[in-house]
């Protein structure tokens, strides 16, 4: 497996690749790279010849009272990983080079005001979209991938990214794979490895607060204020604080009414140092 830490090196290897006819699939990470991310790098295997996998710990999309210094960096494991699974090459840039004339001086995209930037995260986390918008932009210039591969897990900004790509007319094909579960229904995330055992425990409620949302949905139950305040309640009673609950149009993100047929739950809970997120899609008759 090659690893690149200068966009010369990396931009080099991808011209060879273009020359010898090579398809190449993306996968952008920060890293702490557990099951989840290995799905996406297992999908990328089916989409081209080639395998590229960035790990980067962004700081342009982390607030300022969020986890920056404290997330996880885990190279010579995720390598480990990565090899393990096939991945061909790895980016590995540093922040200098990223944003040499420092974060505030960077030009940056953004998506505009519409229900998929001003709900959820994008409420909870303001600028958190406008640094992923523009590191995975920056990103694509580097390795000028044919695919690319993310979680459904961020709903929100696998939906942001496939906006921008057809906005901006990129010329890469964004893939969405379905979100890897621990058993108890948490869903597999590098934050999850901010839990004690005992958190560890009451975790997957925020997931069964979805299913059961979920589940009155498809009943027929259409009164949204009370199914967010059953929702919370369920939450808050096994230990974590909601920060949101959202059930919204799929495509368009508005709000639903009866009519509505596909839907996706969105929620986001803290527990301990740790901020979770989970969505649920699904179609009702
Ligand atoms: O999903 C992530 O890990 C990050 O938001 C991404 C897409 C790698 C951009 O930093």
């Amino acid at each position: 497996m090659i690893i690149f830490e200068t966009l010369s090196e990396l931009r080099a290897w991808r011209k060879e690749l273009a020359q010898q006819g090579k398809t190449l699939a993306f996968v952008p990470t920060m890293g702490n790279l557990h099951e989840g991310h290995l799905t996406l790098v297992k999908e990328a295997h089916k989409r081209a010849d080639v395998v590229i996998t960035s790990i980067f710990v962004n700081p342009m999309q982390f607030g300022e009272n969020e986890d920056l210094d404290a997330y996880p960096r885990t190279f010579e494991a995720d390598c480990e990983k990565l090899k393990q699974n096939n991945n061909h090459a790895v980016f590995y840039p540093n922040v200098k080079d990223m944003y040499p004339n420092g974060l505030h001086a960077q030009t940056f995209v953004e998506v505009p005001d519409t229900e998929y930037s001003l709900i959820a995260e994008s409420s909870q986390r303001p600028g958190h979209f406008r640094g992923v918008s523009t590191v995975v932009t920056k990103l694509f210039n580097m390795v000028q991938p044919d695919v690319a591969v993310f979680g459904e897990k961020d709903f929100q900004q696998l939906r942001i990214i496939r906006l921008m790509v057809e906005d901006l007319n990129m010329p890469i094909e964004i893939i969405g794979v379905p979100t890897v579960r621990e058993e108890s229904g948490l869903a597999k995330s590098s934050r999850n490895g901010y839990l004690t055992a005992e958190e560890k425990a009451v975790a997957p409620a925020l997931n069964m607060a979805l299913e059961q949302i979920k589940a009155a949905l498809i009943s027929g139950n259409n009164d949204i204020k009370l199914l967010t305040e059953l929702g919370t309640q369920l939450i808050d009673e096994a230990g974590l604080k909601t920060d949101y609950i959202e059930i919204r149009h799929v495509k368009t993100l508005s709000p639903v009414d009866a009519s509505t047929k596909d839907i996706v739950i969105l929620g986001a809970a803290y527990l301990g140092k740790a901020r979770l997120i989970d969505n649920l899609c699904f179609e009702r008759q």
